[in-house]
């Protein structure tokens, strides 16, 4: 792998899962624009718990002061690669321990030197199940693209609901990415980049938009003959919410959510 090659990890224990698949469009759109890429699964690679050891040597060292072969194979892939899509499965509206146990040894040993300044990256969150948590799975992927000053794409939220959606729009930031492969473009200072994440779509819904939005993927997902009073209920849910009654507006929405989900399962 060099310098040029697209770098897609898959942050889920289940290799030909969601996760891998939504990567996997990325990476095969970006080869077919041209790019060089490589696929890693990070349950090849499972990084250990970083454990906080004093003194705080590693961040000069560049090295994990504990033997971590999995940590050293993938950090190494991350530091050579031309760009970096990370894939994590949603687990309790948060990413995968495999991803959080690497992403927290990468800061404590590189957010100093911060070495992927400007690196192109692209960051995607599955949540497979309820399908809560599609945004707040993203923030710690994206926390750890701002804090190593890399310079992201905007990110991808997918559920089961909105899947075949969300292959579309990754291949569509893997030709993205093919694009800026060549050209790492560091930020200028700290107020770029926090302005750049700032201006990132998805990143700082609240709890309740994110509840909203999850809503909005599953009606626009119904399948045929499902009733169409669920999406009417959306519409519903959006007045009383422009009518600030924002507890009455959350609540239909969970209405729309609960039989959207039912009507989206053959229940
Ligand atoms: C421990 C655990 C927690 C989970 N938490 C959530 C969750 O908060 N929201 C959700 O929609 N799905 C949740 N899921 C379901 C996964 O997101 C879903 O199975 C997803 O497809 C996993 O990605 P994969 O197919 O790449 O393995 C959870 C699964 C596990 C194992």
């Amino acid at each position: 792998m060099g310098s040029e090659t697209i770098l897609g990890l898959v942050g889920s224990p289940n290799r030909e899962g969601r996760t891998n698949r939504l990567v996997s469009a990325a990476l095969e759109s970006a080869a077919r624009a041209g790019a060089a890429t490589e696929l890693i699964q990070m349950a090849d690679y499972v990084v250990d718990a970083c454990k906080d050891c004093l003194p705080w040597v590693c961040h000069n060292n560049l090295k994990c002061t504990y033997d971590d072969d999995a940590f050293e194979y993938l950090s190494a892939k991350v530091l050579e690669c031309g760009a970096l899509v990370l894939g994590t499965p949603v687990y309790w509206w948060d990413t995968s321990g495999m991803v959080k146990y690497f992403i927290l040894k990468m800061f404590r040993i590189y957010a100093r030197s911060a070495p992927l300044r400007g690196l192109p990256a692209l960051g995607i969150a599955v949540a497979g199940g309820s399908g809560n948590g599609l945004i707040s799975g993203l923030r710690p992927v994206y926390h750890f693209f701002q804090t190593m000053h890399m310079r992201a794409l905007e990110p991808l939220p997918a559920t089961r609901f909105n899947l075949a959606a969300a292959l579309n729009r990754a291949s569509d930031l893997g030709t993205q990415l093919a694009g800026m492969v060549q050209q790492r473009k560091p930020f200028a200072g700290f107020e770029e980049r926090l302005l750049w994440y700032d201006s990132l779509p998805y990143l700082s819904l609240s709890r309740a938009d994110e509840r909203r939005l999850l809503a909005g993927l599953i009606t626009t997902n119904l399948p045929d003959g499902a009733d169409p009073a669920i999406v009417g209920g959306l519409v519903q849910a959006d007045v009383l919410s422009a009518e600030g009654r924002g507890l009455e507006a959350l609540t239909e929405v969970t209405r729309v959510y609960e039989s959207g989900v039912k009507a989206f399962d053959g229940r």
